[in-house]
């Protein structure tokens, strides 16, 4: 399905568009940590006690990055889902959730394989 959308736009003349665009390349370091503390780990976190978590799935956590490429593809599907949002609320706005995707797309998900 995404090379037939790719072989239409380079008929089409279209220059072809890079799934991972950001330079420096989106990393744990330079963003998902960030992100994943900032959005998910006030519930999802194991330094937190279980009355802290609002529910969350004890030992469903994010703050490092063995856990989160042990759950990544969870991570990815509610961290982008619009039906059952992460965080319940949403709160991610859309750059933000956009950069979330591509370093979801482009670093997390190719390493957890
Ligand atoms: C305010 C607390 C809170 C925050 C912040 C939060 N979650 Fe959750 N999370 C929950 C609760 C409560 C559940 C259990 C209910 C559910 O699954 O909807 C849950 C369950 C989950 C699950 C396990 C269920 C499944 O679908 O696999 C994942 C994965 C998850 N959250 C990802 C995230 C991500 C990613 C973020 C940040 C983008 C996030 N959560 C932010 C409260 C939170």
């Amino acid at each position: 399905m995404a090379l037939g959308l790719l072989l239409v736009a380079c008929d089409d003349g279209e220059v072809e568009e890079d799934p991972c665009p950001t330079v420096p390349a989106l990393s744990w370091e330079n963003f998902g940590k960030g992100h994943l503390d900032k959005h998910c780990n006030g519930c999802h976190s194991s330094q937190i006690l279980p009355f802290q978590r609002n529910e969350a799935p004890v030992g469903v956590d994010f703050d490092t990055w063995p856990l989160t490429l042990q759950f990544a593809e969870r991570i990815h599907v509610r961290g982008m889902a619009t039906d059952f949002p992460m965080p319940p609320g949403g709160g991610p706005s859309a750059e933000e959730l956009a950069t979330f995707d591509e370093w979801m797309r482009c670093e997390v998900l190719p390493e957890a394989q």
